[in-house]
Order: structure tokens, then C-alpha cells, then sequence
């Protein structure tokens, strides 16, 4: 039923459930990013589980809750919850930096969410630090407790959601030239190891930090071939995982463990593209790599009917352009920031 203007049909959406967030990661926030809105200005549960009924009765099957931190938008495990027993939902998934996993992992599971995609792109404390800067929402922490903000809350999250059977379990590396690509080959074999399936990304220019974060991008190619040469093996593509969403899968020859890598940049994938994205504001933003939007939040404010609603997200799916603006140097809008718009 949500068909756009180039046939493709919207049957997947990425919800923002908060623009806040625990780490200051280089590719997503800039160093002095202020942090967000009164929470007045987010949607709130019953506003979101209202539009995610109406998307859902429009024909999207699949909701991937994200951010900001998802795991810090107060009682998520209720939201979660609430959003599973909506009638035509067939996937709910959740995108998360796993800090807090550790302690939400079982809730979340039982609440009723499928599968969680980790963010991760170093196994090194010192890289993984520089990267996601996780002392500076509370730099006064004692030495002793800093784990709880670093990576191994992180390792710890990863290893709460394979035993709360949130699997498969996707880890998310940004690949960036000069900070982590020494590890792509590390990556790989810790993915392996813990059964995690890991996907290389490529740096996208969204908002400011992401723009910065050009001059160290690795197109997925070259990934694919440090990966064969360093394994003196081919890798090969499986076809049958493509599915509908944007990672393209490969193995090893002589391994049955699978990697993917999503390149947004070096070979978009617009044409299959099957998604759109709420803000946390209540914005539908029709492609990452564009800045329209329709406001949702304001018609719903303003007392919009059900069917009002189904025919504003029916004209905003009529304006899904047919592809991205990354390549084009007129695309950096300050505006669009990552952690808002829910990656
Ligand atoms: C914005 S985060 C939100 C969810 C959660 N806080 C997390 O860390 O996974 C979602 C994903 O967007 C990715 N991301 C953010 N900015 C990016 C950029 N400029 N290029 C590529 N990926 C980016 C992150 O690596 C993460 O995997």
C-alpha cells in the first residue's frame, strides 16, 4: 500500500525513540554538540504506538527501534513491549551501542523484541575511546566505575544478547582510514568466534560530524579485498541473505561464517531501498540522505484524525526521492544530524 513514485513499496521503518545518546561518536556528533530538546518535543507512547499502528495497517511489517541510545529513553522495555502486540508487525528489532545492554538484554527479549545490531568499531579500550568519547557525559566519574561507559559494557551487552537469544546478534563497524581499519581483520575473527554476524559500514557525510569524517572513509571494496588478502582466500556472495535490506552478504571459501558490508557511498542500493524514518520528534523523514520531511507531531498535536494521518504518510511516501545526495557537495546541511534523524 505504501508504494512511492519509483514502485518501491515501504515496508520497513526506523523509529527514533530519543536523539540522546551516551557516546559522542567522531562520525556522528561534533565535539560540541548540545544536547537535546525538553523531552516535551519527543513523541510520547501513546503518540508513537498511534503511528506505529497506522504504518502498520499501511503495510510496514518491520520496525527497528533506534536513536540517539534507544536503551536510554525511559522504560523502553515498556514501549518495546507495547509496540510487539501491535497487529501486523512482524519483525521488531532495535539498533543500540549496547552500554546499557547488560542489564536490559532478558527484559527486552521477553518483552517481545526479535534481534539487536551492535554498534562496535574497536576492540582496542584506547580506539574504542577516542571514537565514541565515553567519558564526557560524566567526566567526573571515578576511575573504578568507567568501565560501566567503555567498551567492556559493551562487550558485556554483546554477551547478554546472545544469551537472552536476541540473535542473530549484527555488529555495525564504521570503517575509517587511520583510526580503526587496522582492525578489520580482528573484527572478523572476533565476529567469528562469538557467532556474532558483522557488518562493515561505510562512513556516510550525514550532518557535520559526518561530513568531517570523509577525509577517512574506506570505500566496502577495498574491506573486501584486506579481508581476502589477508585470509588468502576468496569471499564469496550469498546470494540468498540479501533479503530486502541494504548489507551485501559474503563468506570466506573454505568457512561457512558470513560478513557484510553496507556501502551507502561507493554503490548505493536506493533502488531496492524500502524504508522511511521517524525523528523522535515526530518528523518522517523519506530518505537518510535528504533533509525533507513531513511533521507528523504537529498533526497529531492539532487533533488529525486516523485518517488524516494515513493520508499524510501517504503523500509523504509519493515523496521519497529516487536516491541519496551523498556524492553531491550541495548535500552537508548542518541540520540533518545522525543521532536526530536514527541512523
Ligand atoms: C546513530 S546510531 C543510533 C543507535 C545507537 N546509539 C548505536 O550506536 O547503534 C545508529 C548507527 O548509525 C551509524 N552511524 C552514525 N553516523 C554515521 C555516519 N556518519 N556514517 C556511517 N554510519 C553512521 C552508527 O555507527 C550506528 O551503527
Amino acid at each position: 500500500m505504501l508504494t512511492d513514485s519509483f514502485g518501491r513499496t515501504i515496508r520497513y521503518l526506523r523509529v527514533s525513540v530519543t536523539d540522546r545518546c551516551n557516546l559522542f561518536c567522531n562520525y556522528c556528533r561534533l565535539p560540541n554538540e548540545t544536547l537535546s530538546p525538553n523531552n516535551r518535543e519527543l513523541l510520547d507512547f501513546d503518540e508513537l504506538v498511534r503511528l506505529l499502528r497506522l504504518f502498520l495497517a499501511l503495510g510496514v511489517e518491520r520496525i527497528r527501534l533506534t536513536g540517539g541510545e534507544p536503551l536510554l529513553r525511559r522504560n523502553i522495555v515498556g514501549l518495546v513491549q507495547e509496540i510487539a502486540q501491535l497487529p501486523g508487525l512482524r519483525e521488531l528489532t532495535l539498533t543500540t551501542n549496547a552500554l546499557l545492554l547488560a542489564r536490559h538484554a532478558a527484559a527486552l527479549r521477553a518483552a517481545g523484541l526479535h534481534r539487536v545490531n551492535i554498534s562496535l568499531d574497536s576492540l582496542h579500550p584506547h580506539t574504542f575511546d577516542r571514537i565514541t568519547q565515553p567519558h564526557r557525559l560524566l567526566p567526573d566519574l571515578p576511575s573504578e566505575r568507567q568501565e560501566v561507559l567503555g567498551l567492556p559494557a559493551v562487550l558485556a551487552g554483546i554477551d547478554a544478547a546472545l544469551r537472552a537469544g536476541l540473535q542473530p546478534v549484527k555488529i555495525n563497524m564504521v570503517v575509517m582510514r587511520g583510526i580503526n581499519d587496522s582492525e578489520i581483520v580482528d573484527m572478523v575473527q572476533f565476529a567469528h568466534r562469538h557467532g556474532l554476524l558483522l557488518r562493515f559500514i561505510e562512513t556516510m557525510p550525514v550532518g557535520e560530524a559526518g561530513m568531517e569524517m570523509a577525509d577517512h572513509f574506506i570505500p566496502a571494496e577495498e574491506i573486501l579485498q584486506r579481508i581476502q588478502n589477508h585470509f588468502a582466500s576468496q569471499l564469496i556472495p550469498v546470494e540468498d541473505k540479501r533479503g530486502s535490506g541494504p548489507a551485501r552478504y559474503f563468506r570466506l571459501a573454505d568457512s561457512a561464517a558470513e560478513l557484510g558490508v553496507i556501502s551507502a557511498r561507493s554503490r548505493h542500493f536506493c533502488d531496492t531501498c524500502n524504508r522511511m524514518r521517524l525523528t523522535s520528534k515526530g518528523s518522517l523523514v523519506y530518505c537518510l540522505g535528504r533533509s525533507d520531511r513531513m511533521d507528523l507531531k504537529q498533526l497529531l498535536r492539532n487533533g488529525a484524525s486516523d485518517a488524516e494521518l494515513q493520508a499524510a504518510i501517504l503523500a509523504a511516501v509519493a515523496l521519497k526521492p529516487q536516491q541519496h545526495e551523498f556524492n553531491q557537495s550541495e548535500f552537508y546541511r548542518p541540520g540533518n544530524r545522525m543521532s536526530a534523524l536514527g541512523g
